[in-house]
């Protein structure tokens, strides 16, 4: 006697079927996630009707991203940045209380490791055609007190818009630094002026791009882990006001207002403005601090 099948047959048998399949899964929140994914993959292919020929593509595009990843190249967070989702999840993740600076994205060029350096030096020897760039301020806890101590982890693009992994030298950690504020929570880095620059386009996130009409470029920023004992970290950028490529967009969806400040420009030998730091020629400089609320 042959038995009533319970064998899906409709598309939202299978959505259902698998959902059930996964009922079994010990962890809850990992449930929670495996059935929204199931859920929501399988609702957008019901809703675009997908073609066989455009899984086909999908899994090429994703297999290429896969093959695009080093130790230095990041191509599934650039994705990810890229389609703005990196963004929800740090909105999601960081609500700060009123004061505390905001995050942004990670990116796909932080690299561990990078070297310690005194308050004032110069973390972009490795770009002598740059624009000397003092940045100075002080890390503080939401009350105002200065944090002594902290741990800034810095790196940024040189002054033709390269990560150091993009060079041929990319074996060298070049244009990143790890500086401490001092008792009274202040720390000067000297580098150079950050510009805009496109990210990556020779891979899938490239293609991406393209095919969607979009621009690659970021407005010039540098990037900051700012990190302290007893207070939560923050990864963010800080951007330079004065670049026009704000007012055109980030790629990434990465900007926010608390995050832009002014680079002012300073001619030779303003021995104020350089705050410690050797300075040859004229330099900008921009000041900015940084604002921890305690760890939970
Ligand atoms: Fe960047």
């Amino acid at each position: 006697m042959s038995s009533v099948t319970t064998r899906p047959t409709t598309e939202d048998d299978i959505t259902a079927a698998v959902i059930d399949r996964l009922q079994g899964t010990p962890d809850p929140r990992t449930k929670e996630i495996m059935t929204s994914l199931v859920k929501h993959l399988h609702a957008f292919v019901k809703d675009v009707q997908l073609t066989e020929a455009e899984w086909f593509e999908g899994i090429k595009f994703l297999t290429d991203t896969g093959h695009m990843c080093t130790g230095m190249r990041q191509e599934f967070i650039l994705l990810s940045d890229t389609l703005g989702v990196s963004m929800v999840v740090d909105l999601i993740s960081h609500r700060k209380p009123a004061g505390a600076t905001e995050s942004t994205v990670f990116g796909p060029f932080y690299r561990e490791g990078s070297q310690p350096r005194a308050n004032g030096e110069n973390m972009a020897t490795a770009d002598p055609n740059g624009t000397p760039c003092v940045i100075a301020g002080r890390v503080l806890d939401t009350a105002g007190k200065p944090i002594a101590g902290a741990l800034l982890d810095v790196w940024q693009a040189n002054s033709e818009g390269f990560y150091d992994a993009q060079l041929p030298t990319h074996d060298q950690l070049q244009m990143r630094g790890q500086y401490h504020s001092d008792n009274d929570g202040r720390f000067v880095i000297l580098t150079t002026r950050p510009v805009a620059y496109p990210i990556p386009t020779d891979g899938p996130v490239g293609r991406m791009l393209k095919a969607t009409n979009r621009h690659a470029m970021r407005p010039a920023h540098v990037h900051f882990k700012v990190s302290a004992d007893g207070y939560e970290p923050v990864t963010t950028h800080i951007f330079d006001g004065g670049d026009a490529q704000l007012k055109k967009g980030d790629t990434v969806f990465g900007v926010k207002d608390s995050l832009i400040t002014e680079f002012t420009e300073h001619p030779a030998g303003d021995t104020a403005a350089m705050k410690g730091a050797k300075v040859n020629g004229p330099f900008v400089t921009a000041d900015f601090d940084f604002v921890l609320k305690p760890a939970k």
